[in-house]
């Protein structure tokens, strides 16, 4: 059985409710995980939530509710934002489930007996918020912490400490070595900065039970529940393992319940995550996987992060972008093409709603939407509907555009591929000017080159459908269903000119994008 395109996206917190970063970083999944089904790849995309930890634990006594009680009801609402933004994952993880469990306590045994971990006690800092003591380099000439620690207290504790020394060179050779493996390039050079001008401290790996219950116990020591972070991290082979991955069953020591499966999933391809969590994944997981002898994951992809209206997102000066208020207003397609055409993946992005209704109206309403109703309804007008003869002038601009548009899909270049396809609308839209075809329909003489030029235009919005579909593919269904073409333009292939054939009869065009005069208020 053949190994599918693993893409994950970072785990969320259930401590709050959804908001736009979380929104982007899983439509950024989507579009990659839609791109290779349409390129003919098997793909696996996984995304899910991160229940355990003090920030959950505390969320849930704020709340009056027990922790799994306030995550259940959380979860729910959180799957349901799922479906709301159209992913397309094949399964949902939740750290609070069994078959996650039973491979977080598997691996902590193994690693266990292996001789990685041993128990130390230390005196220091410790910052709740970020679960993490924080050392006293971090601390500001004032004396104070980093206001993105929250209270930080002293604390003295004896704790599980896994041993990081032996890791800190291969770690820092293999990023040296795989460029791509940390994209974009200037997140690879500062996680190199880091391990060149830093000695690996051990890292933490359990928290104190009599502190912290709501975590994984720690198999070999009940005293102790597991460092949230060791557990978020599992997540991206937990899955692997319960599906019937024999690659992590094997490495991992772990036969899960639930085995219903024989996927072949590890390494995965991709780790969609945010710029704040790359220490994360750029040097514990590798040397978590490394421990256990398993290969680590092919690319880390980091995207930088929204603010809105130039400021922090945050709740309690209500400075939010609500992405479902968002979907409700505009629909799900706007809301997917802008996030992915405004913010490249990697620098930080500013949202404004003038900027967003800007887009809207210029490159879908007037762009995009135009070109498509005006092409369908003169082909109705003019030609009552049926398709006229191939013709090849916009051939090459198409081939061209899907050419283009490939090549940045395969390599998860997704801003730079929209803006490939929209050379195609906008070349579409001058050649509708050019050609002026409502000229051409009162002059019986022109009858044939009316036929060319209609051919041209319905068949390049056929080609955008294709092209289109891992980022708008509700559009993309549109344009073909209005063509009255069977199925959903789902595959890469079909971007090939000359797909619409002579004589065929098209259906009913509807607005895509209706234009709308200022933005709600
Ligand atoms: O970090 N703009 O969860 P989380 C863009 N549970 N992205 C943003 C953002 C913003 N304003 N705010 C947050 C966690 N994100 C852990 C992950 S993975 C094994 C465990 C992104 O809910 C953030 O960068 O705090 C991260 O990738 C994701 O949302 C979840 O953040
Ligand atoms: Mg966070």
């Amino acid at each position: 059985m053949s190994k599918r395109f693993y893409i994950t996206t970072a785990i969320d917190y259930v401590n709050g409710q959804p908001h736009l970063g979380h929104a982007y970083e899983k439509i950024l999944a989507d579009v990659i995980a839609r791109s290779r089904r349409a390129l003919g790849e098997e793909v696996f995309f996984l995304t899910g939530l991160d229940e355990h930890g003090q920030k959950v634990q505390q969320a849930a006594q704020a709340d009056g509710k027990s922790a799994q009680a306030y995550c259940d009801e959380l979860a729910a609402s959180w799957s349901a934002f799922v479906a709301k933004l159209g992913l397309t994952n094949d399964d949902f993880v939740r750290t609070t489930s069994a078959r996650h469990k039973e491979v977080v306590q598997a691996i902590l045994t193994k690693l266990h007996a292996e001789g990685h971990f041993y128990q130390a006690s230390t005196e220091g800092f410790y910052s709740t918020k970020e679960e993490t003591f924080v050392t006293e380099k971090e601390r500001l000439p004032d004396g104070t912490f980093p206001a993105s620690y929250g209270e930080v207290v002293k604390l003295s504790e004896t704790n599980w400490y896994f041993k990081l020394g032996a890791h800190q060179q291969w770690l820092f050779d293999h990023i040296e070595a795989n460029p791509s493996f940390i994209q974009p390039d200037y997140r690879r050079n500062e996680v190199l900065g880091f391990l060149k001008n830093n000695t690996l401290e051990d890292l933490c790996i359990s928290r104190p039970a009599a502190r912290l219950t709501w975590g994984i116990p720690i198999p070999f020591d009940p005293a102790y529940v597991t460092y949230v972070w060791f557990d978020a991290l599992v997540n991206y082979i937990s899955v692997p393992a319960a599906l019937g991955d024999s690659i992590v069953r094997g490495a991992t020591n772990s036969q899960p319940s639930t085995l219903n499966s024989q996927l072949s999933l590890w390494p995965a391809d991709a780790h969609v995550i945010g710029k704040d969590i790359v220490k994360f994944h750029a040097v514990y997981w590798p040397i978590m996987l490394k421990a256990m002898n398993l290969p680590l994951p092919k690319q880390l992809l980091v995207h930088g992060w929204w603010q809105k209206d130039g400021a922090k997102m945050s709740k309690s000066t209500g400075n939010v972008v609500d992405p479902v208020a968002v979907i409700d207003d505009w629909g799900l397609d706007a809301f997917r093409f802008y996030v992915v055409r405004e913010l490249d993946i990697g620098p930080d992005g500013n949202w404004t709603d003038t900027g967003f209704a800007a887009r809207y109206q210029a490159e879908l309403a007037n762009g995009l939407g135009n070109l498509v109703n005006r092409s369908l309804s003169m082909l109705k007008r003019y030609r009552n509907g049926i398709i006229p003869p191939r013709h090849d002038e916009l051939s090459a601009d198409a081939a061209k555009a899907a050419a283009d548009t490939i090549a940045h899909l395969r390599a998860s270049e997704l801003q730079k591929a929209l803006h490939s396809i929209w050379i195609l609308v906008t070349r579409a839209n001058q050649y509708v000017d050019q050609t002026a075809p409502f000229k051409l329909a009162k002059d019986p003489a022109q009858a044939a080159r009316l036929d060319e030029v209609l051919y041209n235009l319905v068949e390049s919005c056929r080609v955008l459908a294709v092209l289109l579909y891992p980022f708008i593919p509700g559009t993309a269904a549109k344009i073909y269903s209005q063509l009255n073409l069977p199925g959903t333009p789902d595959k890469l292939s079909g971007a090939a000119w000359g797909g619409l054939p002579a004589g065929y009869a098209i259906g009913e065009p509807a607005a895509l994008f209706p234009r709308r005069d200022s933005p709600k208020a």
